[in-house]
């Protein structure tokens, strides 16, 4: 894929993994190390990553975790279909405002990157983070943010126009294709300013 903008359509959440097939601790340590390289306010660098292999943390984290609220005739991920591995983000208690820009950013761009080699990521704000801090020892002055669940991708997720009736919601066709409604380019743009 050469064409940045084709990477960031098929960067799509994902939430079916090929659960026989996990990712390893190298994969996890390269896809923070592509958030490692963003931008980050007054180059503070705050944001604390812990990596999750496949196993019984993993599975316990997991247990914590929500998924898909639109899809109301779905749990989640079913046996074998579940993430292989989650990376939670943390940053400092105190942290102001823009270090939650500097976590969208990161979190970003491990999405992206998972999706630049056919991995799916999810990120899920739906999780326990007192859970994360015991499991994965995480100190008390860093508060875990997010978590992104992780594996080799078993969905096949689209971009969707709008349906007429405005609606947001995601959704399932009859062949389990996971279809995202985004705005169009001109609902987006409220002004060009030229010269
Ligand atoms: C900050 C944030 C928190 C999210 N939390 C969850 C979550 O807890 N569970 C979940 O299934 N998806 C979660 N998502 C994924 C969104 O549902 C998803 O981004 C949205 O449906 C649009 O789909 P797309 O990512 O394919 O564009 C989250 C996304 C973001 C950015």
């Amino acid at each position: 894929m050469t064409d940045f903008k084709q990477l960031v359509e098929a960067a799509r959440t994902c939430r079916r993994f090929v659960e026989s097939d996990p990712l390893s601790m190298t994969d996890l340590e390269w896809l923070v190390d592509c958030a490692r390289l963003t931008p980050s306010a007054r180059n503070q660098q705050a944001l604390r990553y812990a990596l999750v292999g496949q196993g019984a943390v993993c599975d316990a984290i997991f247990a914590k975790t929500a998924w898909a609220a639109a899809l109301k005739d779905w749990g989640g991920p079913h046996p074998g279909e579940r993430p292989t591995a989650f990376i939670v983000v943390s940053q400092p208690e105190d942290a102001g405002h823009l270090t939650w820009v500097d976590l969208g950013i990161a979190v970003q761009t491990i999405q992206l990157a998972a999706a630049s080699r056919s991995w799916g990521c999810c990120i899920l704000a739906s999780f326990d983070p007192d859970l994360c801090r015991k499991l994965c020892g995480i100190p008390e002055k860093l508060a875990p943010r997010l978590v992104l669940g992780l594996g080799k991708a078993a969905e096949k997720r689209v971009v969707a126009p709008v349906p007429a009736d405005g609606k947001l919601a995601y959704w399932r066709d009859a062949d389990n294709v996971h279809h995202v409604p985004k705005l169009a380019l001109d609902d987006l743009i409220i002004g060009r300013f030229q010269g």
